[in-house]
C-alpha cells in the first residue's frame, strides 16, 4: 500500500483493510453471542462511524435493529465547546438494549457529553462499541465496552475518519507521516 495525500499532509498505510475486517467480523461475533435473543438497537454516531457501523451491522446474524445520530461540537467556523445534536434520535430507546457505535475515542468528550441524552431516556441496558481508542489522549474517562484497535495518539485518517472533510473514503485506516 501507498502513502495517500489528504488535503496539505501525507499519511502511510496503518490498518489494512483485512486487518480491519476481521477485527469487526470478531467484533460481531461477539455481538452475536452477548445480544442473542435481545434484539438491539444499534445508534451510529454520524458522520465518521458510518462504515463501521455498517460492516459491523452486515456481519450481525442476531435480530437487531440500528439508527442513527449525527453530533458536532462546531457551529460555523468556531468550536462551541459543546457537543451540539444536529439530528437527533427518531426512535424510543425506552427499555431497549443500545450499542452506541463510534468511529474513534480521543479525549473522550464527545461520547462523555452525549451520553446523558442516551441515559435519560432509561435504556435496558448501555453498552459502547468503538472502532478505534487512543488510551493517550483520553480526558475524559469511558468505559469502552467492545473496542477494535488501542493505537497511539496519532492523526489517522481512512474507513470514515476524516482530516478536514477528506480521507474517509478509503477502505483501510492511514497514519498521519
Ligand atoms: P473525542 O471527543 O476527542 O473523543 O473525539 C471526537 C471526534 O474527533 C471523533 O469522533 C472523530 O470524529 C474525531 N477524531 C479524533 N481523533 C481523530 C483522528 O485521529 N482522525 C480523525 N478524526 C478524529
Ligand atoms: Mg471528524
Amino acid at each position: 500500500m501507498n502513502a495517500i495525500k489528504v488535503h496539505d499532509k501525507y499519511f502511510v498505510p496503518y490498518l489494512s483493510e483485512d486487518e480491519i475486517q476481521a477485527k469487526v467480523q470478531q467484533l460481531a461475533s461477539r455481538l452475536n453471542h452477548d445480544y442473542n435473543g435481545t434484539r438491539p438497537l444499534f445508534i451510529a454516531v454520524l458522520n465518521g462511524s458510518f462504515m463501521f457501523a455498517s460492516d459491523l451491522f452486515k456481519y450481525l446474524t442476531i435480530d437487531a435493529e440500528i439508527s442513527f445520530i449525527k453530533l458536532a461540537s462546531y457551529k460555523g467556523t468556531k468550536s462551541t465547546g459543546h457537543i451540539l445534536t444536529t439530528i437527533g434520535l427518531d426512535i424510543d430507546i425506552t427499555g431497549r438494549n443500545i450499542v452506541i457505535t463510534e468511529d474513534i475515542i480521543d479525549t473522550g468528550k464527545t461520547i462523555t457529553e452525549f451520553l446523558p441524552q442516551i441515559i435519560n431516556q432509561q435504556p435496558a441496558t448501555l453498552k459502547i462499541a468503538v472502532l478505534l481508542h487512543k488510551p493517550e489522549a483520553t480526558i475524559y474517562p469511558v468505559k469502552i465496552d467492545y473496542c477494535c484497535f488501542s493505537i497511539p495518539n496519532k492523526f489517522v485518517v481512512g474507513y470514515g475518519l476524516d482530516y478536514d472533510g477528506l480521507g474517509r473514503n478509503y477502505r483501510a485506516i492511514y497514519q498521519l507521516k
